[in-house]
């Protein structure tokens, strides 16, 4: 099947994400988000989460449906991702999708989210170069992936080894007592400000990089900021948090670029594509374009509204599966929370 016209179910986390994809043609991208009844706990609440998947679920894919001019019957396949993420959130999600797949009588693919966020690319930019570096970015993972082959073949090559990227800046805003998530707030109070502190960069020098050439690790940040924070509190000077968030950011995203450029190089890629919540971060897009037009690589970010979770991603992905003729999911595939980046399908 050529173009396959796919429905995409995204649940992994606080998003409701209902994406639907001709081909390679994104006709639409609804989405319920239930961040705001998280913000007063500065961190998203499971319970919380699939209560809001539940109720969301119906309306959101009607809207899609609606919006994309597209009835259930119209549809060639379901996609929903599988895993990594919230276990009760992502079972409102397969559960979901298995009914329509059922009642439909339709193929359902499990996806991998990690593997969505490379693949959302598609829709925006084309078929993916083969290789293709990904860099992704997000709440709950930074890794660096080399992917020959996004239906099939995913190698990751490094992760964090504490707090992922977005982690780092969702706390490190809640010691600036800005809201949550921290990432947008840090990024607008950081071009207010000036790169005057020099914060760590973990895992970049000696030994640490030999051992962990592709691997991140962001806590040893957030505690320099910590400290830093503190110790101009207790001196009674006001805290200038539009510097302190451009030193931080600036740090974090020296780090990500470096390493994603070494490892182009190493492995022989000419097109880094970033993905995840943190790509959406302005210092972050110009830093990678930059080095990267330095490095002689492509850079390939999707806009900032499908670098954080969407169904989009999902039908981006589930498309190209069926585009290739991979084999579908069973139809009791399981909500897998610790899903392996390997694992593009479940
Ligand atoms: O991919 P995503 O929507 O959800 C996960 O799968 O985790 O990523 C959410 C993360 C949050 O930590 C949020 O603070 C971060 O992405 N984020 C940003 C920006 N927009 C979202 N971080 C830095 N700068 C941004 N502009
Ligand atoms: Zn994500």
């Amino acid at each position: 099947m050529t173009e396959p016209l796919v429905l995409g179910i995204e649940t992994s986390c606080d998003e409701t994400g209902v994406g639907i994809v001709r081909g390679t043609t994104l006709l639409v991208d609804a989405i319920a988000s239930s961040v705001d009844e998280h913000a007063r706990f500065g961190g998203v609440v499971p319970e919380v989460a699939s209560r809001a998947h539940l109720e969301a679920m119906i309306p959101t894919i009607r809207r899609a449906c609606e919006q994309a001019g597209v009835a259930l019957t119209d549809l060639d396949g379901i996609a929903v991702t599988a895993g990594p993420g919230l276990a009760g959130a992502l079972m409102v999600g397969v559960a979901s999708a298995k009914a329509l797949a059922l009642s439909l009588g339709l193929p359902i693919y499990g996806v991998n989210h990690l593997a969505s966020h490379v693949a959302v690319d598609i829709v925006e930019h084309g078929p993916l170069p083969e290789p293709t570096m990904a860099l992704l970015v997000s709440g709950g993972h930074s890794s660096l992936l080399l992917v020959p082959d996004i239906t099939q073949d995913v190698r990751p090559l490094g992760a964090t080894i504490d707090d992922a990227a977005g982690e780092a800046f969702d706390k490190v805003a809640r010691v600036l007592g800005l809201p949550f998530p921290g990432g947008p707030h840090i990024d607008r109070a950081a071009r207010e400000g000036s790169i005057v502190i020099d914060f760590p960069r973990g895992l970049t020098g000696g030994r640490d990089l030999e051992r962990h050439r592709f691997d991140f690790s962001f806590s040893g940040l957030k505690t320099a900021v910590s400290r830093w924070v503190q110790a101009r509190e207790a001196s009674g000077e006001p805290v200038p948090v539009a510097d302190v968030a451009a030193s931080f950011q600036e740090a974090v995203v020296d780090v990500l670029t470096r390493k994603a450029i070494d490892a182009c190089r190493t492995h022989g890629a000419e097109h880094l594509q970033i993905g995840g919540g943190v790509a959406a971060n302005s210092r972050l897009r110009a830093m990678a374009a930059a080095r990267c037009e330095a490095a002689g690589i492509e850079l390939r970010v999707p806009r900032p509204g499908l670098c954080t979770d969407n169904g989009a991603m999902v039908a981006a992905l589930g498309a190209q599966l069926m585009a290739k003729g991979r084999s579908a999911s069973r139809l009791d595939l399981p909500a897998d929370s610790s899903m392996p980046v390997t694992a593009v399908t479940a």
